[in-house]
């Protein structure tokens, strides 16, 4: 079932949902090479109870830090180490989701490490480019795979290639609710988008081929080809027209 969220609790989500866009904004100003992914870590938590909000990741089916921090191939998942230590030339993705009065936000954004090749800067530029594409098909009366398929043709179309294994989510009270939004697929397919649904869209995109698997550490996906993988998030809410976009600082 798709959970409908009262005006109230939208106001609750888009709380937390500026939680998570101030921390992640914060994070990329401190992203140099050097860094660990600790430092990170520590910073994140400072930054979230410091509003008096929680991690919705910290203990969610045993995942053991505040935020997913995922390096270069990593696809999403990363768990924070003080032995990773950022260099120039890396991509990082940070995903945070924090909890506030009893509600979610939950947002992911990619970064460069110093100074990083061309061709790296315009993956992240293509995979930010299909979360704003989907977000556009992201309207009461499109259907969810509307939101997939747009962003699976613009990734696809500028040669890269959209991770399958996991998938977008409705957001609330809790972390993953229902639908699941895959970022790819065939359009006019899946549920219909209704005002007052609001929607976790994530695509993750690899530089070589889409498929990912999981590290023994249980968590961290990474791309099998090794490529790079980058990884961009909105917490969005369904309106009469535009999508209103909850994880981002006006
Ligand atoms: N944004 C991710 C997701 O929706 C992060 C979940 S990480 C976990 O799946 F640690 F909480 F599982
Ligand atoms: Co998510």
């Amino acid at each position: 079932m798709i959970i409908i969220k009262s005006d109230e609790e939208i106001s609750k989500i888009g709380r937390a949902s500026k939680i998570v866009a101030e921390t992640l904004m914060r994070l990329g100003e401190v992203i140099v090479p050097g860094i660990t992914t600790r430092d990170i870590e520590i910073r994140a938590e400072d930054i979230i109870k410091s509003n008096k909000a929680t991690s919705a990741f910290k203990g969610y089916r045993g995942y053991p830090a505040n935020l997913c921090i995922s390096v270069n191939n990593e696809v999403i998942h990363g768990i924070p180490s003080r032995k990773r230590v950022l260099k120039d030339g890396d991509i990082v993705s940070l995903d945070v989701g924090v909890i506030y009065d009893g509600y979610i936000g939950d947002g992911a954004w990619t970064y460069p490490v110093g100074k990083v090749s061309r061709e790296t800067m315009r993956l992240l530029a293509v995979t930010r480019e299909s979360l704003y594409k989907g977000i556009e098909k992201a309207r009461a009366n499109n259907r969810v795979s509307d939101i997939s398929h747009s962003i699976q043709t613009h990734v696809e179309g500028c040669g890269y290639s959209v991770v399958r294994a996991f998938v977008g989510h409705g957001v609330g009270r809790s972390l993953h609710e229902e639908p699941q939004i895959p970022n790819y697929g065939l359009p006019n397919k899946g549920p219909r988008l209704k005002k007052g649904m609001v929607l976790a869209i994530e695509p993750m995109v690899n530089a070589g081929g889409y498929e990912v698997a999981v590290l023994k550490d249980g968590w961290t996906a990474v791309t099998v080809d090794g490529s790079m993988s980058a990884h961009f998030e909105h917490t969005v809410v369904i309106t009469e027209d535009e999508a209103g976009i909850l994880t981002q600082l006006n």
